[in-house]
Order: C-alpha cells, then sequence, then structure tokens
C-alpha cells in the first residue's frame, strides 16, 4: 500500500500540499465518485473531512505533539488508504481545515445539513466524519442529536499525525468507513470509531490527551468492536435512553452556552462575568455530583431569576450521574452527560425555545 509519508512527501514535493484554513464545499454530484474505482456491488461512502491531527503534519516521523493539525485535504487522506475501494465507493467533501479546538457552532449546523442532504439521498448509503479529537465527542454528539436517518455516521480521528511512524488515521479511516457501510451499523445513531472499538457518540468521551486509546465509554460500555477490520456488534441496534433530536433546519448560529468549573473556594463572579459577555446558559462542572459553593449558588439564582440563564449542573469527574433536586426551581441536572455534552444540549434547548418543564424532561429523565 501506498503510505501516507510517502504520498504526503510526494504531494509536498510537488507543491500540492496547502494548508486549507476554512473551505466549505457545496456537496458535489455523487456522479463525482472515483470513476476508474467504481464497483456496482458496493455501498457508496462519503466522507466529510474537517481537519484534526488526522490530517496533521509534522517535520519528523517521530513527532506526535507540536505538530500542525488539520494541514491535508481528504483527497490525500484517501488516496493514503487504498484499501478503502474494498469496502465502498469513497468520495470526499470538505468541510475544514481545523485544530478541532476552533470548530463553531455555524461550522456544525453546516456538517450537520450537508450530512443530513447526502443520507437523504438513495444513492449514499452512510457517512464517515473526519476530526480533530480535542472536541470529537461534541462534534459527534451533534451530529447525533440532529441528523435524522438511519444510515450511519461514522466520527473518527487520530491520535497520531499522518506523518507519524505507527500513524493510526489510516486504520482508524478505513475503520470508520467500514462500519460505515455495514448494515448492521444502522439505527444507532452517529458513532465514533478510532483504535478498533466503536462507540455510541452519546457517551464516549476522550480521556488521554495523548494515548491512541483515548476513547471511552467507561460506564455504558462500548457497541462493538473491529476484528480484522470487520464490524462485530455485541448488541442490537438502541438509542440511549432520553435521546432527543432537534431540527436545525433554519439556524445558522446556536447560543452561547459557557462550562463553568467548580473548586474549592471557587469565584462567584466568574457567573454573572459570562452571563455580562452574551451567555445565554451556564453548564456547571460541579464538586462530585453537581456540588457549588453556597456563595455562587446565590448569584447563580439570581442570574436564573433576573437574567433568565439557564443553568444545568453536571460534574467535573470523569463520569457519574448529577440528579435533579426537586426543592430547586433555577437549574437542571445534567445526569449522565458530561459538562462538554451538556453545553451542547442545552445550546439546542435554548434555540428550540424551551421552556421550564420542556428543560427538565430534557435533562432528567427516567428510563
Ligand atoms: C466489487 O465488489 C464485489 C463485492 O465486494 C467483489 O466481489 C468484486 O470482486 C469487486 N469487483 C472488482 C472489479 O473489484
Ligand atoms: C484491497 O485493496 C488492496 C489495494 O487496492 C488490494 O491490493 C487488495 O487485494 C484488496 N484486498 C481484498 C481482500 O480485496
Ligand atoms: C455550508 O457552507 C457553505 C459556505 O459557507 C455554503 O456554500 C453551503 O451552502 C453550506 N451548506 C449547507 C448545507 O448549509
Ligand atoms: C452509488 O452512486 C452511483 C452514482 O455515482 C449510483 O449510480 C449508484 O446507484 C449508487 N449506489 C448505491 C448502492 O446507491
Ligand atoms: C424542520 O424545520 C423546517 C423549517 O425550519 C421544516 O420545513 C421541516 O419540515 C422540519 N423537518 C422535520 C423533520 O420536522
Ligand atoms: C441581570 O439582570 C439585571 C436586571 O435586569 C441587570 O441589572 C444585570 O446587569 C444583569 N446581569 C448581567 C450579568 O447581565
Ligand atoms: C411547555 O412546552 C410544551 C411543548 O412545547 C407545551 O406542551 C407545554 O404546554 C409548555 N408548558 C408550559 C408550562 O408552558
Amino acid at each position: 500500500m501506498l503510505s501516507l509519508t510517502s504520498a504526503l512527501l510526494a504531494l509536498q514535493g510537488l507543491g500540492l500540499v496547502a494548508a486549507a484554513p476554512y473551505v466549505h464545499n457545496t456537496v458535489p454530484e455523487l456522479s463525482t465518485r472515483d470513476a476508474p474505482r467504481y464497483n456496482a456491488s458496493l455501498p457508496n461512502i462519503t466522507i466529510f473531512a474537517t481537519g484534526g491531527t488526522i490530517a496533521g503534519s509534522a517535520a519528523d516521523i517521530t513527532q506526535t505533539t507540536g505538530y500542525q493539525a488539520g494541514a491535508l485535504g481528504v483527497d490525500i487522506l484517501i488516496k493514503a488508504v487504498p484499501e478503502l475501494w474494498n469496502v465502498s465507493n469513497v468520495r470526499g467533501v470538505q468541510v475544514a481545515n481545523l485544530d478541532s479546538g476552533m470548530i463553531t457552532p455555524s461550522i456544525l449546523v453546516n456538517l450537520s445539513s450537508q450530512i443530513q442532504a447526502e443520507l437523504d439521498s438513495p444513492y449514499c448509503q452512510g457517512v464517515v466524519v473526519t476530526h480533530g479529537t480535542d472536541t470529537l465527542e461534541e462534534s459527534a454528539f451533534f451530529l447525533d442529536l440532529t441528523v435524522r436517518s438511519d444510515k450511519p455516521v461514522v466520527v473518527t480521528g487520530a491520535m497520531r499525525p499522518a506523518t507519524a511512524l505507527s500513524a493510526d488515521g489510516p486504520i482508524n479511516l478505513l475503520s470508520a468507513v467500514t462500519v460505515a457501510a455495514a448494515p448492521a451499523a444502522r439505527g444507532r445513531g452517529a458513532l465514533v470509531v478510532l483504535n478498533d472499538r466503536i462507540a455510541s457518540a452519546w457517551y464516549v468521551t476522550k480521556t488521554n490527551a495523548n494515548a491512541p486509546d483515548t476513547f471511552k465509554s467507561y460506564e455504558m460500555g462500548y457497541l462493538g468492536v473491529l476484528i480484522d477490520i470487520k464490524p462485530i456488534f455485541y448488541f442490537p441496534p438502541a438509542w440511549p435512553v432520553g435521546k432527543r433530536q432537534f431540527n436545525i433546519t433554519a439556524a445558522t448560529v446556536l447560543p452561547q452556552v459557557d462550562v463553568l468549573y467548580g473548586y474549592q473556594a471557587l469565584n462567584p463572579g466568574l457567573a454573572s462575568a459570562a452571563v455580562a459577555s452574551g451567555a445565554k446558559g451556564l453548564v456547571m462542572a460541579g464538586m462530585g455530583a453537581g456540588g457549588w459553593t453556597e456563595a455562587g449558588r446565590a448569584v447563580l439564582k439570581q442570574l436564573a431569576a433576573s437574567n433568565g440563564t439557564h443553568i444545568v449542573d453536571s460534574r467535573r469527574t470523569m463520569d457519574g450521574y448529577v440528579e435533579p433536586d426537586s426543592s430547586n426551581t433555577y437549574y437542571y441536572a445534567g445526569g449522565f452527560l458530561n459538562p462538554q455534552k451538556t453545553r451542547i444540549l442545552l445550546q439546542l434547548g435554548i434555540y428550540a425555545n424551551y421552556n421550564a418543564t420542556g428543560f427538565k424532561s430534557l435533562f432528567e429523565f427516567d428510563s
């Protein structure tokens, strides 16, 4: 197989590796699938590329930090893995080429709409999204909440840049496309596939800043595994309890929601500062099961009452459940969702004009 490194070096030599910081393409016609390798017996899978380490480039093959994320275009990612053509007819769409910390709500809305249009076509059987891993769980969760289709949406990335020895991007891309092409992957919502594991986008989280085995679903578990790059699911299709879907067809931006971190002697004024800077909602990454200080609570109560700020309690621990408190009327409990996912759900709830009853049922539910 043509290695990504040699493909990259060849293209760099030709001056073809251009960093495209923010390229939006409209969905091209499906007939633009690579004609010479088109195989009518295989499903059509579209790869939406957003950048990240999977498209990252470093000066040295031993370098796995301090590289430039989002340097390579989707065509180079596809060219580096000719095995993709064994399982599908692939087509690449460059949505952005960014470090994932730079992904904005408007990029997410655009990505979700493009994916929806693609999956609504009878000529596309599934999509893959390549994404930086730092905020991958947020984008995957957003797609789970907004894309309406039984067809698979599989999000993948890499922990090592494309130029590294033992880069994980090529196998993760092949795994993701294979899962997207599998009928058994349908009806499960958005999936996250890296490191031979298949996880639901709802609960998976990045647990390690550097290691390739970073995406975990500790309490809820994985949905399946890849053996010899063949997906094997442990359970039939199901949705997470409490899952909602939002119609963002008319959206361009989403309301500002900020996350505040809980700690001993936390600064209560940060909550007002966030609201003064435009936050419509606050997610509290609280101590233990959503703990906050008394002085901090007084400020939050005031913001909820006077400024209509929507407040959801989450937790700063890796896992756990933040329980509803029936004695309070000014904030909601985030249940099992971590703060960064709670933020996405709160943005969508505020966008959809949920009332108090709606928010309560959105965040606080029994199975
Ligand atoms: C097309 O795909 C089918 C199903 O995987 C395979 O049997 C066949 O050999 C492929 N054809 C070519 C020309 O690669
Ligand atoms: C998969 O693709 C590679 C490269 O195109 C090819 O050499 C190989 O024979 C294929 N494997 C199978 C099982 O079709
Ligand atoms: C995505 O954004 C691009 C550029 O801003 C625009 O041309 C395209 O129509 C958008 N697509 C969707 C589905 O919103
Ligand atoms: C794949 O796309 C081509 C157009 O490029 C279309 O003719 C074909 O029917 C599609 N295959 C499937 C299985 O939808
Ligand atoms: C989503 O909302 C748009 C209007 O913004 C509407 O035309 C469309 O029918 C809605 N889609 C669904 C699935 O409800
Ligand atoms: C909250 O609302 C009050 C009363 O309307 C206003 O005086 C105050 O400036 C607002 N606070 C912030 C942080 O926006
Ligand atoms: C809250 O919104 C729901 C759904 O839109 C509606 O059925 C309900 O009547 C509303 N409740 C209140 C108290 O406004």
